[in-house]
């Protein structure tokens, strides 16, 4: 018996850097898993390098939540899919550094402020209240250390992930009355993915993110409701079996 056996779950951002490393860490406890994507040729990447896990759980959907008609597309194929769902995990965002804030033009701070918050916004506006249909339903949202440390030259990260953290903070108040469990997962240092090099033995591993992510989806990692959970480096990851 694996911890998400049966559990309906949506990993938005699943076929990105952390992302792959949560979705491979849901199929192997047990989950089925959808994963939309802007690019199918994203999706089709992420179906072989999950080689080896179950990929009849694994449904893919080429749909993006950055925009309700795109949201509401995914809602739509979710339901006709598993008709409801017990976990979301938005692995929604991405990094740019590139100059001081007061060179940022409006276009690009409009652009990553989308990408890492707008979309945020759009994909608990459409599927928190999916979840809250539950008893016990489950919206992880994951965020980095811009959100805590102002970063030189990433000012539109830093800015759209702190109020991630309050977007968060909203959700949990308006939502107090429902059974839905809202957290954020906010690791504070670079995450070892498929596509970087240079590491540090502390950080974490986007499997090692996915495992955490899978045991607080799974509700067997007591927290705090609508605690932001953070996690600064790999000694403080507990013994996590599979
Ligand atoms: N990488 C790290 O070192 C690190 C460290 C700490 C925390 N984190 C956190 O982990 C999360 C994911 O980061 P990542 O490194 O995996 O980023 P990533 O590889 O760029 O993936 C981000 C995902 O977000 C989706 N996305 C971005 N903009 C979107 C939009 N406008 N509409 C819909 N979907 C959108 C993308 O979907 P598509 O597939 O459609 O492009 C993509 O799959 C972020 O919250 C980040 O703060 C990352």
């Amino acid at each position: 018996m694996s911890i998400l056996d049966g559990k309906k779950t949506l990993v938005i951002g699943g076929a990105g850097e952390v992302g792959e490393g949560i979705v491979r860490q849901f199929l192997n406890a047990g989950a089925t898993v959808v994963v939309p994507s802007r690019s199918q040729y994203r999706l089709d990447e992420l179906r072989q390098r999950l080689e080896g896990c179950a990929l009849s759980r694994l449904i893919t959907k080429q749909a993006g939540c950055g925009t309700e008609a795109g949201a509401m597309d995914l809602y739509d194929f979710v339901l006709d899919e598993l008709s409801e769902l017990d976990v979301v995990v938005a692995s929604i965002g991405g990094w740019w550094q590139g100059d001081s804030l007061l060179n940022v033009p409006l276009r690009l701070w409009n652009q990553l402020i989308e990408n890492s918050l707008t979309a945020h916004f759009v994909a608990a506006k459409t599927f928190l209240p999916l979840l809250a249909e539950k008893d016990d339903g489950r919206y992880i949202m994951l965020n980095g250390g811009a959100a805590l440390k102002v970063i030189a030259n990433a000012g539109p990260i830093s800015v759209s992930a702190a109020a991630q953290l309050v977007l968060k903070d909203v959700l949990v108040e308006e939502m107090k009355e429902n059974n839905v469990s809202i957290n954020t997962l906010l690791i504070s240092t670079p995450i070892i993915t498929r596509s970087r090099d240079v590491h540090k033995p502390f950080w974490l591993t986007a499997d090692e993110v996915g495992l955490y992510t899978a045991y607080l989806a799974s509700g067997d990692l007591i927290t705090v409701p609508g605690e932001t959970i953070v996690l600064h480096s790999r000694e403080e990851l507990p013994v996590l079996p599979l």
